[in-house]
């Protein structure tokens, strides 16, 4: 039965899963500082690259002796970077349970033709670390951005382990715990999270991690983009802000606000907290209806940012059309932007709840699903 329209609406209805909502109360202004026209290799540049490292070390409590770099090409750059430049000393082990992850496996199998063992999860569920042989190199995805389902912690990951773990944490850094000891290599970009900007990846190495780098040369040639080493030494300035290349000055200065404004609502905690109050509104609102559930299958392995559902209920005609439906009946309205779940995912919405959206307006967001469920219900009819 159609219902009416709830009266509130969320203040800002982005939702997207990447580039993610910028933090509250976002203005241009807020970049006057950026040093534009400037050499980033200045002073100013390089200062500005500098506090933009450092930051995210004090924000994500990285080690002192990891090193943290700004590269090329978002988390798909930082990546692609590590597959490239360590993989191959040993076998692999590639841990797939969405679109990203498949997407890792397909670059170490088939372009770098590394013999791996390709582990995969459906939709909803993750790999059984248990079973994963940690002394061969392990890429995997924290946080699964198109499945919603991320890794619970790192109890599983050996602290004695002999390979490297290469993990794709782009939708969970800055609010999730990643255990920095169990990390070889850490990955994300500005977009997601933070809601910075696209184009800028941030690569985070583990002495292990430049241990291989100095140690193991791939077979195969490495473009000036993926290169960290010279003459068998890491490229230390690529790590002081020293980039490979040209970065955006305006696109670090806005993640230089963004780490700020992650600072004032109480750093990794706080970031932390807002993700999980926004899932819990989402999962409490599927758990009191019989129509709606999240894709995720263990509530232990819920994500708290990509948060994905699925549409249960057996009136249904055709699902994948439906949950579009459902979409575009939220965009048109105004309510929901951008949270129609992805292309190779199954059918439903992915509600992005990371830290920089307000749980005001996931509460508010909420019945309008119910209303646009309904409504396509009706319309089905
Ligand atoms: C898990 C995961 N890996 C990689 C990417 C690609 O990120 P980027 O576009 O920043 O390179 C995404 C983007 O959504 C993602 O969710």
């Amino acid at each position: 039965m159609a219902i009416d329209a709830p009266a509130a609406r969320p203040a800002n209805p982005r939702f997207s899963s990447g580039p993610c909502t910028k933090i509250p109360g976002f203005s241009l202004d807020m970049l006057n500082d950026a040093p534009l026209g400037r050499s980033h290799r200045a002073a100013i540049g390089k200062a500005k690259l500098k506090e933009a490292i450092e930051t995210t070390r004090e924000i994500l409590g990285v080690p002192a002796d990891y090193r943290i770099g700004i590269v090329p090409a978002s988390d798909t750059g930082a990546v692609e970077m590590a597959l490239w430049s360590l993989l191959g000393a040993r076998k692999a082990t590639m841990c797939a349970w969405e679109s990203f992850g498949s997407g890792w496996v397909t670059d170490v199998v088939k372009q770098l033709k590394i013999d791996a063992e390709v582990k995969t999860a459906e939709y909803g569920d993750i790999v059984d670390f248990a079973d994963v042989d940690f002394n061969t190199d392990v890429v995997f995805t924290w946080n699964g951005t198109t499945s919603g389902v991320r890794v619970p912690n790192g109890d599983a990951i050996p602290a004695d382990r002999e390979g490297l773990t290469i993990c794709d944490a782009t939708s969970a850094a800055f609010a999730m715990e990643l255990p920095w000891e169990k990390l070889d290599v850490t990955t994300f970009s500005w977009q997601k999270v933070l809601g910075g900007e696209g184009g800028h990846g941030v690569l985070i190495l583990s002495p292990r991690a430049v241990e291989r780098l100095e140690n193991y040369a791939p077979a195969w040639p490495l473009p000036k983009i993926f290169r960290m080493t010279k003459g068998g030494k890491l490229i230390e300035g690529i790590f002081k802000g020293e980039t490979i290349n040209t970065p955006s000055m305006l696109c670090v200065e806005d993640y230089l606000v963004s780490l700020n404004w992650a600072k004032s609502v109480g750093g990794l905690n706080g970031l932390v907290e807002r993700a999980n109050a926004n899932a819990k509104a989402v999962w409490d609102f599927c758990d009191a209806r019989d129509w709606i559930a999240n894709l995720a299958n263990d509530p232990a392995t819920a994500s708290t940012t990509s948060v994905c559902v699925k549409f249960t209920d057996d009136r249904i005609k055709d699902g994948a059309a439906f949950a579009k439906a459902v979409a575009k009946r939220l965009e048109a309205e105004g309510v929901g932007l951008d949270l129609g779940a992805y292309r190779d995912a199954p059918a439903g919405l992915r509600i992005w709840c990371g830290s920089t959206v307000e749980k005001a307006d996931v509460e508010a967001l909420l019945p309008w699903i119910e209303y646009a469920f309904e409504a396509e219900i009706a319309a089905q009819a």
